[in-house]
Parts: C-alpha cells; structure tokens; sequence
C-alpha cells in the first residue's frame, strides 16, 4: 500500500471520477473524506447505469477508514467545517482532491449568465477555497499533496464559454500555488482527463459520443480508476518531485493537436 497513515479530502467524491479516486486513494491505506452535494452516486443513461453503494460505505465495507461531508464546495462555510471535521477526524490532512466539477452546455447566445457564475464558481473559485482552507495542515506533512481535475478542454476551444474556460484557469491555478507551496514541500499538479465513462456525459448525443471515440487513440474510453492511477501516482512517494504539472490522462486525445 503506497499511501498508508495518509489522510486525503477528495471532493466529489460521491460518483464518477472523483468516487473512483476516492476508492483507490482509500484501497492503497488512506484515510479518505468524501465531499458531495450528494450521497448517492449519480446513475448515468450511458454508463454507470446501476445504482451503487455509497462511496464511504463502499470504503469501508473493504476495511478502509472514510467520513461523508455533505455541503457545497462553493460555499466557504462548508469547505472550512469539511477540512476542520476532516482533521478533527483523522488528525491530519496530507492529500486534497479537486475534483468537483460541472459541465452545463451552451455557447455565448444560450447560456444563462447565472449558469456561467456557478460553473465558474465550482470549477475555480472552490478550488481557491479549499486550498486557503488546506494549507494550514498540508504544510505539516511531510508529504502535502494537492491535483485538481482539469480537463483535455483546458487546450483549445469547443467545450463551451465556461467549461473550457475554467479548466484552462485550473491548470494555471495549480502551477501558480506550486510556486507559492513549493519551498513548504508541498506539490500541486493538475491531472487532465480525456473522454472517462461517468454519468456527467448525460448531457452528450450517441452523435457526440462517437466522436469523442474516434478522438480517442486507444480503443476504449477511460473509466475513474485510469485518472485515480495517476492521482495514487502523484500523491505516492513517487510523485514527490512532480509539481506544477499537467498531467494528461486521456487515452491520446491531445496527441494530435
Ligand atoms: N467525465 C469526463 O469525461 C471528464 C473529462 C475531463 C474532466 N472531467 C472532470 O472530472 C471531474 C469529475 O467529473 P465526473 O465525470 O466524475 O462528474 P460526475 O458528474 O459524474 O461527478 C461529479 C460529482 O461532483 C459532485 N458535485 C457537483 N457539484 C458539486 C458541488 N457544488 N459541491 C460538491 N460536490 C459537487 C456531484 O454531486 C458528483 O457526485 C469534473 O471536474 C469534470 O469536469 C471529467
């Protein structure tokens, strides 16, 4: 187990990718608190079409220590209860996961301009929250870690005026706190997925999917354990000198642009 004595906060973690990261941080011997809107994972149309047991539930059904926070990581009040019941908790916090994320599609004539706010604010504004809210206790590891999810769209147009906006700014943000964090030991990457099987790609045509396969080199879409792999690998010893970093985990989506 690569991540034992390990304590690690992975919002979103309730579906898809971020339930995926939280179960492998969890399975190499972290402790894991799991951040949601909600408890139930989402059941997609496409994939994870079969409800699942609760991601806490599903920790420690395996043996592994985890606590469920319900709130919204927009919200400031939440993200400080959620670090300092994590801490009181666990008695530490090693790992912080961005992993939070929407997608609500339009473009520059059909979205509300309320909607670009929220996408904005969960996307980047929390991320800044649980970073300021983190950083505190991640300087008193010796091995501090924080990956935002970004995106293969944080490159290139074509996700819409806000998705693909915030996972550009993502990247940014993560290479802008490594040069902050660094001289404390503390790393901070982004990890950028290309098409990952979860129910978030509700809102796609079969059309739309079919494109997204042929972008895809290899001959299978990823799934949340291919990006929880990569988050384990940063988080591990053998991440420890990896910061300010993007780490595309995309099946070679971007190789051909
Ligand atoms: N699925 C993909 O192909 C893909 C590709 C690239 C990047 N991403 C990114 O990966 C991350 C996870 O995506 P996913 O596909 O697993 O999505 P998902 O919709 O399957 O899961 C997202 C989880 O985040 C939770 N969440 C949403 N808003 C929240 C809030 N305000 N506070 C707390 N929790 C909240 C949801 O309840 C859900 O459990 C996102 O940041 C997304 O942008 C996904």
């Amino acid at each position: 187990m690569r991540l034992q004595r390990r304590v690690a906060i992975v919002t979103g973690g309730s579906s898809g990718i971020g339930r995926g990261i939280a179960l492998e941080l969890a399975r190499e011997g972290a402790a894991v608190a799991v951040a949601d809107i909600r408890e139930t994972p989402k059941v997609g149309r496409y994939y994870e079409t079969e409800p699942r047991r609760p991601t806490v539930e599903e920790i420690q059904g395996a043996g592994g220590r985890g606590i469920f926070l319900q709130g919204d990581i927009a919200c400031e009040d939440f993200v400080q209860q959620l670090v300092a019941r994590t801490v009181e908790e666990f008695g530490a916090l090693d790992i912080l996961v961005n992993n939070a994320g929407v997608h609500v599609p339009g473009t520059s004539q059909t979205l509300a301009v309320a909607d670009w706010d929220r996408v904005l604010s969960i996307n980047l504004r929390a991320l800044f929250l649980t970073t300021r809210a983190a950083v505190p206790h991640l300087k008193q590891s010796s091995h501090g870690r924080i990956i935002h999810i970004s995106s293969v769209n944080h490159r290139g147009g074509g996700a819409g005026p806000v998705y693909a906006p915030t996972k550009a700014a993502v990247v940014n943000l993560a290479r802008d706190t490594a040069v902050e964090l660094g001289p404390l030991g503390i790393t901070v990457n982004a990890v950028c997925p290309g098409f990952i099987e979860t129910a978030n790609q509700d809102y796609l045509t079969p059309e739309q999917i079919e494109e997204g396969r042929q972008r895809t080199l290899l001959p299978r879409f990823g799934t949340p354990r291919d990006i929880a792999r990569a988050c384990v690998f940063l988080a591990s010893d053998d991440g420890s000198w990896i910061t300010g970093s993007a780490l595309v985990v995309d099946g070679g989506w971007m190789a051909t642009v």
